[in-house]
This record gives C-alpha cells, sequence and structure tokens, in this order.
C-alpha cells in the first residue's frame, strides 16, 4: 500500500465514524436535557422537528412552523415541557430544553431542519438532521461530577473520544509511512 493510500484510506474511516456519530447525553431524572442542534447560520428556517421516531406515530417531541411554535402536534408526554433554548433561533441555533425529564424519555431523538434561502434569485430549500442519544438514568455518573454537567452537555465525551480516534489515526498514519518508506528503500536495495 502507497503512503498516499494509507492516508486515503486513514482519513476515510475518520470521516465515516464522525458522519454515523450519534451524540451521547446522559441527564439524571428530574434534570433538564439540551437537545443541542444547530442549522446553517444565515439561512431561513421554515420548518424545524423534533421527534422520536418510535413516537412519530403519536406527535413530535418539539414542532415548528412558520415563525410559531405548535402543541397540538406534539407528543402528549412532552406538552409543556419542551422549549428553544433560543426563541430567535438565532446563528441557525435550533436546540431545545427537555424540562424534568424521565427515565422513559430514554431515546433517539432526530432533529429536522428545513431552511430556505435567496441565491442569485432562486429559492433554496435544504435540509438538515441531526440525532442524539439520550440516556436518562442515576447510574453512571463519575465521582465528583456535579449534578449541572450531565444537564449543560454531553458532549466532552465525544470530543475526548474524537481526540483518542484522532490520536490513534495520526499514530497509525505515522508507521504506515515510515513502513512505506522503509519497504521502498529495502526494495531499491535488494534491485
Ligand atoms: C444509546 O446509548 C445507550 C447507553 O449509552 C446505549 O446502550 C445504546 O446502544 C445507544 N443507542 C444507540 C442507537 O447508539
Amino acid at each position: 500500500m502507497s503512503a498516499q493510500m494509507s492516508l486515503v484510506v486513514v482519513f476515510f474511516s475518520l470521516h465515516v465514524l464522525l458522519a454515523s456519530g450519534l451524540k451521547e447525553l446522559r441527564v439524571r431524572p428530574g434534570q433538564a436535557a439540551t437537545l443541542q442542534c444547530w442549522g446553517p447560520r444565515d439561512a431561513h428556517i421554515t420548518l424545524l422537528e423534533w421527534s422520536r421516531p418510535e413516537l412519530i406515530s403519536q406527535g413530535y417531541v418539539f414542532f415548528f412552523q412558520d415563525q410559531r411554535s405548535y402543541e397540538n402536534y406534539q407528543h402528549e408526554s412532552f406538552k409543556g415541557r419542551v422549549q428553544l433554548r433560543d426563541s430567535s433561533m438565532m446563528d441557525g441555533d435550533v436546540t431545545v430544553i427537555v424540562r424534568n425529564v424521565r427515565v422513559s424519555d430514554t431515546g433517539i431523538y432526530k432533529c429536522e431542519i428545513t431552511t430556505s434561502s435567496t441565491r442569485n434569485d432562486k429559492r433554496v430549500v435544504s435540509e438538515f438532521k441531526h440525532s442524539i442519544n439520550l440516556t436518562v438514568t442515576d447510574t453512571g455518573f463519575t465521582e465528583g461530577e456535579s449534578k449541572e454537567r450531565g444537564h449543560k452537555d454531553g458532549g466532552d465525551k465525544n470530543l475526548s473520544f474524537f481526540n483518542f480516534v484522532l490520536i490513534l489515526s495520526c499514530g497509525l498514519l505515522g508507521v504506515m509511512v515510515i513502513v512505506t518508506v522503509a519497504v521502498n528503500i529495502y526494495r531499491k536495495k535488494s534491485f
């Protein structure tokens, strides 16, 4: 395998890992869960759907269309508990806060955004998707982890995992390059 090939393989693996990465969030019962999601900064958000795919037949976690949210499209168990973190959705922030979470709120939360913008006098409609794996539990928090921590953001775990993968990939890449160079030198010598 050539060095360039090794490079491609490493970065492809890294990309797949990031693309398939489901954001993990762990929150204690009774707390608020901040489900983070971002759309593009400069497009008008026409539709925002927060859902739990397995409950979608009974309604959304949060539904927003044409400047307002619709409680009548909401699943019974989420009524009165969910609000946008930033009601103006500034810079594409469509994060919602679910208050007073229960163990039964554990599951996958899907954020789907439809935006509309104008480019060269043409209307451009785009869609964005992002999912979060929420676990509501009293266990599994590391000692000394403050109660606030889980509720603020579950991102730290992902970030350190990302760093781990990055370091591992770079290490692997280094080894592959050294091996390739060594093999080439060896081949040249033996001719
Ligand atoms: C969601 O997280 C839980 C607990 O960490 C895990 O057991 C489960 O497999 C995750 N689900 C998915 C679809 O990744």
